[in-house]
């Protein structure tokens, strides 16, 4: 069993970006700003938004964070919106997903100028990646994508499983992941929880990918011998150590992993490598603008 450190791997792309950031200002362009819309205070939302803060630092780019109130209308949210599709200061930017109830979430992501939609979420860019047209590209699924070929694994013809249907995750990975690119062909399956034999189909899988946001719902039983398994999840589970809780993801580590040929961490696997694929986007939004 190998780990897929994906924090070393984002390590290299970061440095990658910083460079180009640098040759980009020697020449005498702007720093490339990425803005990030967070609305409410779930926790979770408040730990990525922070973390793609760091992010941006790290590579020398402009960041900010547009923190608005959870009771912010949907008519107040899309005013914003505009304010930052008119902006020439803002190269890229993010509506932190989940929003409020009250919201629409689709309502605002096709407010986003898909120019600046460096999550790759309106319907445009998402009809471009189908098509296999220059786009953004979802930053998960792209993560993923540069997990696996920095990580050397063969990809062609394979039988990859994605466990979970998510506009985010579940349906572009499997998308990407069933292209006619040396760095994908694969055969794929979606799963979701309609699905019947879902073990049978998850042990079938050379290339293991759970994104269904459940808490180590991945068992030994549902892996083949040799596997490559991928997970997206991360949870905090409570337990009786000092913390009092443990992070975990999709799959149920200690079991899966010495089945599997390669496996990703929770956390330090498929994490950062999604902030890195923001930060690319962002690279490629300020290229163009
Ligand atoms: N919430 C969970 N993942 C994401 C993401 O990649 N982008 C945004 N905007 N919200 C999220």
């Amino acid at each position: 069993m190998k780990l897929i450190n994906g924090k070393t791997i984002a390590a290299t792309v970061k440095s990658e970006i910083a460079n180009e950031v640098k040759t980009m200002i020697d020449a005498g362009r702007k720093t490339p700003h990425l803005v990030a819309v967070l609305v409410g205070t779930d926790s979770a939302s408040e730990t990525y938004v922070a973390a793609k803060e760091r992010a941006c630092k790290e590579v020398g780019f402009t960041s900010s964070v547009y923190k608005l109130s959870e009771n912010i209308t949907e008519k107040e949210l899309l005013k914003t919106i505009e304010l930052l599709n008119n902006d020439e200061g803002v190269d890229g930017y993010i509506v932190q997903l989940p929003l409020p109830k009250h919201i629409d979430t689709n309502a605002i992501i096709s407010a986003i100028d898909p120019k600046k939609d460096v999550d790759g979420f309106h319907p445009q860019n998402v009809g471009r990646m189908v098509m296999d047209m220059p786009c953004f590209l979802p930053a998960t699924p792209a993560g993923i994508i540069t997990l696996l070929e920095r990580s050397n694994i063969e990809t062609e013809g394979k039988n990859c499983v994605v466990v979970g249907r998510s506009n985010i995750v579940g349906t572009p990975v499997s998308i990407l992941l069933s292209r006619n690119s040396k760095k994908a062909n694969c055969t794929v399956t979606l799963c979701h929880s309609r699905t019947k034999n879902l073990k049978e189909i998850c042990a079938s899988a050379d290339i293991l990918i759970a994104a269904i946001g459940k808490a180590e719902f991945i068992t030994a039983d549902m892996v083949k011998d040799g596997a490559v398994v991928i997970d997206v999840g991360i949870h905090r589970v409570n337990d009786n150590s000092e913390k009092g809780y443990k992070i975990v993801g999709d799959v149920k580590f200690d079991e899966v992993a010495p089945k599997s040929s390669f496996i990703t961490p929770v956390p330090g696997g498929v994490g950062p490598m999604t902030i890195v694929s923001l930060l690319n986007n962002t690279l490629k939004a300020a290229k163009k603008s």
